[in-house]
């Protein structure tokens, strides 16, 4: 199965080609899926067959595109992207989204929203009739910890702290505090975003709305377009 999801996600990353042209300046997204696209970006990069430019939403994302050659900017040197393509972890009707499974989000909502058009890759099992499977990532800064977890509490979710693999809090690229909110369904994410958005001490969250102008959609029998 997860060969096959796998397979998805490459189909998805490559129909994402169709929106390249040589000149464009691409934000890169982060996670599973997003890897395979700067895989295959880049190999035509490399080949000489395209020529575009990169803004990464990670560390991850940027090492990878220098190893095929794409050359990297920051959004302070250009004045917007042509398209960025991203993974998501939930994909919702109207393309309400997750994101920040990999706790990039922060980068990742910059990036998506410094783009004209952004388009989001995915491998089927991301589909869902609403929100909140998949626990909402909330950045945090450090002090205001205590405060904002009350608040999300309140609200009905049950937070969780990131870790590291080895027990140690994870820091984002920020170095800020990743809270994991589980325990709750978002029937109105543009309600739940203005909660979250008005909480002191939260820097950003999960859901990216309004956002994605359509999401690619794969699984073993056919790619979908998903519009909001
Ligand atoms: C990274 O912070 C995330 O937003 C990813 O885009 C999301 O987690 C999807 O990742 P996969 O492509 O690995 O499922």
């Amino acid at each position: 199965a997860k060969n096959d999801q796998q397979q998805n996600k490459l189909k998805a990353a490559h129909r994402a080609l169709e929106f390249v042209e040589s000149g464009m300046t691409i934000g890169l997204g982060s996670g599973t899926t997003a890897t395979l696209w700067i895989d295959l970006l880049g190999e035509r990069v490399r080949e000489g067959r395209l020529s575009v430019r990169g803004v990464a939403t990670s560390e991850a994302s940027e090492t990878l595109a220098r190893s095929y050659g794409i050359p990297l900017i920051t959004l302070e040197e250009c004045d917007s992207l042509d398209l960025a393509v991203d993974g998501a972890d939930e994909i919702a009707p109207g393309l309400s989204l997750i994101k920040g499974g990999g706790g990039k989000l922060l980068r990742e909502k910059i990036v998506a929203s410094s783009a004209k058009r952004f388009v989001v890759i995915a491998d089927d099992s991301k589909i869902v009739e609403r929100l909140g499977k998949f626990p909402l990532p909330v950045e945090v800064v450090p002090m205001a910890l205590p405060l904002v977890c009350r608040s999300l509490r309140s609200l009905g979710f049950t937070p969780s702290l990131r870790k590291n693999p080895e027990g140690s809090r994870y820091i984002t690229d920020e170095g800020n505090l990743l809270l994991d909110c589980s325990g709750l369904y978002i029937d109105d994410p543009p309600a739940m975003a203005r909660e979250l958005d008005s909480l002191v001490g939260v820097v950003e969250h999960g859901l990216f709305l309004g956002m994605a102008e359509q999401a690619i959609v794969a699984n073993a029998e056919d790619i979908r377009i998903v519009r909001p």
